[in-house]
């Protein structure tokens, strides 16, 4: 099973959101099953789920001291990806959460306020030697500070070619449990959603392959 962990100190930049879009998103491709696993104490995921009337992606509750064993064993059941939503904040559980990670993806809103919060997730994601990347959030149309945002970023580390732009149905869908996905499946929201999890998947198997190839040339 490969883990996707969603994380940025800042508060308000999708986390939340990207975690149970790209999980049905994931499922929806075939690339499934999915489970959704939320370290954030709002539980804001957990209650996304709760209300809910589709058993699938699946929802796993967890210690965070038990994350590890509790990876193993949704792996052990079959699940292909698991999906983990955390807390806006720099602390000791997002280390752990982190460092359990094959892959990081920090929503990032194209302002110079969030640019500079996402330095610090980063930092954690380049301690703990995980993969990660960035996915600009909430952009608005035809403006230049997602080019700019995006310009930025890049130099820090890999961006998502897909933009998440500032729609409502984001939040709209998620009201009743669903996502944009089940609510407009051809809208462009869905299609932002596609592609976001078509990269991320591409990004855990590159990494993979990349780790792969370090083996064997150590052997
Ligand atoms: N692309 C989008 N377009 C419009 N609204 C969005 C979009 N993504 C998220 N939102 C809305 O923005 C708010 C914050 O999103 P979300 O809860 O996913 O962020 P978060 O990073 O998990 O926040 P927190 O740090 O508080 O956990 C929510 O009201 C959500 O519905
Ligand atoms: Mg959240």
């Amino acid at each position: 099973m490969k883990t996707v962990v969603l994380a940025n100190q800042k508060g308000g930049v999708g986390k939340t959101t990207l975690a149970a879009h790209l999980a049905v998103a994931a499922e929806r491709a075939g690339d499934g099953p999915c489970v959704l696993i939320d370290t954030d104490p709002q539980a804001s995921l957990a209650a996304w789920w709760n209300g809910r009337a589709l058993e699938t992606p699946a929802f796993a509750s967890t210690a965070l001291k038990e994350l590890s064993e509790k990876r193993d064993a949704l792996g052990q059941a079959g699940y292909a990806y698991a999906f983990i939503d955390t807390p806006p904040a720099i602390t000791e559980s997002i280390r752990t959460v982190i460092a359990q990670a094959d892959f990081v993806l920090i929503p990032t809103r194209p302002s110079p306020h969030d640019l500079r919060a996402a330095g610090s997730t980063v930092e954690l994601a380049l301690v703990a030697g995980r993969s990660f990347a960035f996915a600009v959030t909430q952009a608005k149309p035809n403006s230049r500070l997602t080019v700019q945002a995006m310009a930025v970023l890049s130099e820090h580390g890999i961006v998502a070619p897909s933009v998440v732009y500032d729609r409502v149905d984001y939040a709209a869908s998620m009201i009743d449990g669903r996502t944009v996905l089940e609510t407009d499946p051809k809208g462009r929201s869905a299609g932002e959603m596609i592609e976001l999890w078509r990269f991320v998947k591409n990004r855990i198997n590159d990494s993979k392959k990349t780790r792969k190839k370090a083996g064997t040339k150590d052997a």
